[in-house]
């Protein structure tokens, strides 16, 4: 793998993974939909949270979906088969060593992958290669910079600085989603348009309240609780209590809001 990953393959982060997509897929899918007889690259699929929205939306595409780790591909297959999607091939590659020929694919996907690679700009250029001309490219990522909720707490922001520092201290951005349109434009495609994607969350929404905001977002926060307190970003307490409080935004009067962008390129006819 070329970079760490920073929140793991443990099978509670596969949930979480699996929690995030099942509510988000309007959010962060309406806009896709790739035509009958496309191609499509999926890098970096994970377990297959997006893999079974994006083949179900786009039946007529064959997809092929690929991950650098073994157990997540192994996973998302077996999700793929649950799902009944048989427009999926998977396969374990590594972004920067795909064993594609240039030009072998009309549209790419990725989501939630650039957050954790250091060389974020290098991936796009050599997804790009693979893109025939005119072909797309859709990214997909968060910006915990986005993050703010009610009632505020310092505990809370401190936590989740904690998950931006660890992020940062592994090679990776959580705050890359306002980078979209810049990294696309450096990787030289054009067109581009990027579309934020807010996810209001109050108790009028139990759906993500319980969906986004517990098992989503404060999870991951909660994920990161000994990493966090072992390189002495935090003390304990606070950590416990910025927790606390992002679950005290999931109670009758709590309001929670978190921003995804969402970017389409397109590869230059004369790249
Ligand atoms: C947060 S998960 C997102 C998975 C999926 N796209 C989703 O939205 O649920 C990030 C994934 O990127 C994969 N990944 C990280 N670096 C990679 C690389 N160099 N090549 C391929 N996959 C990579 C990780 O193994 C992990 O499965």
């Amino acid at each position: 793998m070329s970079d760490a990953y920073v929140h793991g393959y443990h099978p509670r982060e596969n949930e979480r993974l699996q929690d995030q997509a099942g509510t988000l897929v309007d959010l962060l899918h309406s806009g896709t939909a790739y035509p009958r007889g496309s191609t499509v690259l999926e890098a970096g699929c994970g377990v297959g949270a997006q893999t079974v929205a994006l083949a179900h939306r786009s039946p007529g595409a064959r997809f092929t979906s690929v991950d650098v780790s073994a157990d997540s591909i192994a996973e998302a297959k077996r999700r793929a088969e649950l799902a009944a999607i048989t427009n999926v091939l998977f396969r374990q590659a590594d972004i920067f060593a795909l064993p594609f020929s240039a030009e072998s694919f009309d549209h790419i996907f990725v989501c939630f992958v650039l957050e954790h690679l250091a060389r974020p700009v290098e991936a796009l250029a050599i997804l790009g290669r693979l893109l025939r001309a005119g072909g797309t490219i859709t990214l997909i990522e968060g910006d915990h910079g986005s993050t703010y909720f009610y009632p505020d707490s310092e505990a809370a922001h401190a936590a989740i600085q904690c998950q931006i520092t660890l992020q940062r201290a592994a090679g990776g951005n959580a705050l890359i989603g306002r980078q979209i349109y810049p990294l696309l434009v450096e990787a030289g495609f054009d067109t581009v348009h990027v579309s934020p994607r807010m996810v209001y969350v109050d108790p009028s929404r139990p759906d993500l309240v319980d969906g986004f905001t517990r098992k989503t977002f404060t999870a991951m926060i909660e994920g990161i609780r000994e990493s966090a307190i072992s390189a002495g970003l935090i003390r304990a307490e606070t950590f416990d209590t910025g927790v606390r409080d992002l679950y005290r935004t999931t109670e009758s009067d709590g309001v929670f809001c978190y921003t995804f962008f969402k970017g389409v390129g397109k590869k230059r006819r004369d790249a």
